[in-house]
């Protein structure tokens, strides 16, 4: 099974690039994962290609709270039940949700079996189906359980945008922030320009490839994420904060609202501590604001949130909170490590292009 992640494909015509994938696979060895959402919605145009027609669908549940490992075993279960072999293939169509637990199951399945993600949401497409992250969540902690390995292709048909709705555009398009942010000026200038009042399907189609060419740069050299990757965390420490804060008050963030919002933490952080430039704070603050409103929190929460960064998993050590820091201007990415007494010092600085 080939770990390559930058089998990525964005096309207007998934049977096309779908039909010559599953070709090779043996009779009856075609499997599809979907949600309750995907299957009414999408589902259909994976049915009209010929050998997808009668490939048996399992649906899980729709949401966040199916991504458990009791979802998992019921999936290992269905594709033993019918006759899955080492030579399966497994097709996830949907989110990050059917994605990461399709991963998953496909990466131990008899030890691993072949896997196609089919990304339907816009944060699916640029980030949570591309790079091989898989997993679950387990203890009340998010994606606790998995395994990083990639999918043989990821194959994006930005037709499935069409049936997303506003708010999950703006949270996709948050992840596609962050990767103008690691990249150049210019991309992150194409990015503001964005006009979510009008949305221009083939523009956005453009914009999610030149977002996938940095994340795969990024993956293809630190598929495991043992330094550079970590940059693809940019707005996730103090996003995760917020993701977890508003879930606790049952006032829920979408992930890409919370990645948002962190951006700004951390693209402030940036400037004090890195030198980020300050017009360029001020240009993706007024864009976020504009699109994405604002989450309102008092000084009395700071507590809790910094709580929430300090148990981070991405943390390395205790008492310590680190932050990516985007320098922007010369394409330098800072990791700075934040310790209790709130003074910062980069440890990783890498060159992104
Ligand atoms: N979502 C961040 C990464 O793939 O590394």
């Amino acid at each position: 099974m080939a770990n390559n992640p930058s089998n990525v494909v964005v096309t207007r015509d998934l049977a096309v690039e779908l039909n010559a994938r599953v070709a090779q696979v043996p009779p009856g060895q075609l499997f599809i994962l979907t949600d309750q959402t995907t299957r009414r919605q999408c589902l259909p145009v994976l049915q009209q290609i010929p050998a997808l027609a009668q490939a048996p669908v399992f649906s899980m549940e729709d949401g966040d709270d199916a991504k458990t490992i009791d979802t998992v075993v019921q999936l290992w279960q269905w594709l033993g039940e019918m006759g899955g072999t080492r030579k399966s293939m497994l097709l996830n169509l949907g989110g990050g949700v059917v994605t990461d637990l399709g991963g998953f199951v496909a990466n131990t399945f008899k030890r691993g079996i072949r896997y196609i993600n089919l990304p339907t949401s816009l944060l699916s497409m640029v980030d949570a189906a591309v790079g091989g992250k898989t997993g679950i969540n387990f203890n009340g902690l998010k994606n606790e359980i998995g395994v990083i390995h990639a999918a043989e292709a990821v194959l994006i048909d930005v037709r499935f945008l069409t049936t997303l709705d506003g708010r999950n555009l703006l949270s996709g398009f948050a992840e596609m922030l962050k990767h103008g942010l690691l990249d150049t000026p210019s991309h992150l200038d194409r990015l503001l320009a964005f006009d979510f009042q009008n949305p221009d399907f083939s523009v956005l189609s453009d914009l999610i490839a030149l977002s996938l060419t940095v994340k795969q740069r990024i993956v293809d050299q630190d598929p495991t994420e043992k330094g550079i990757r970590k940059s693809l965390n940019l707005g996730h420490t103090i996003g995760h904060a917020f993701e977890s804060f508003s879930h606790s008050q049952q006032r829920p963030l979408l992930h890409g609202y919370a990645v948002a919002y962190g951006l700004i933490g951390e693209l402030y952080l940036a400037h004090k501590c890195c030198g980020f430039p300050q017009k360029r704070l001020v240009e993706v603050v007024r864009f976020i604001r504009e699109n994405y409103g604002a989450f309102e929190i008092t000084c009395d929460d700071y507590p809790v949130l910094y709580q929430l960064m300090c148990h981070d998993k991405k943390n390395e050590a205790v008492g310590a909170v680190n932050f990516t820091c985007s320098t922007m201007w010369a394409r330098y990415i800072w990791i700075a490590m934040l310790n209790r007494n709130s003074s910062t010092r980069a440890w990783i600085s890498t060159a992104t292009a």
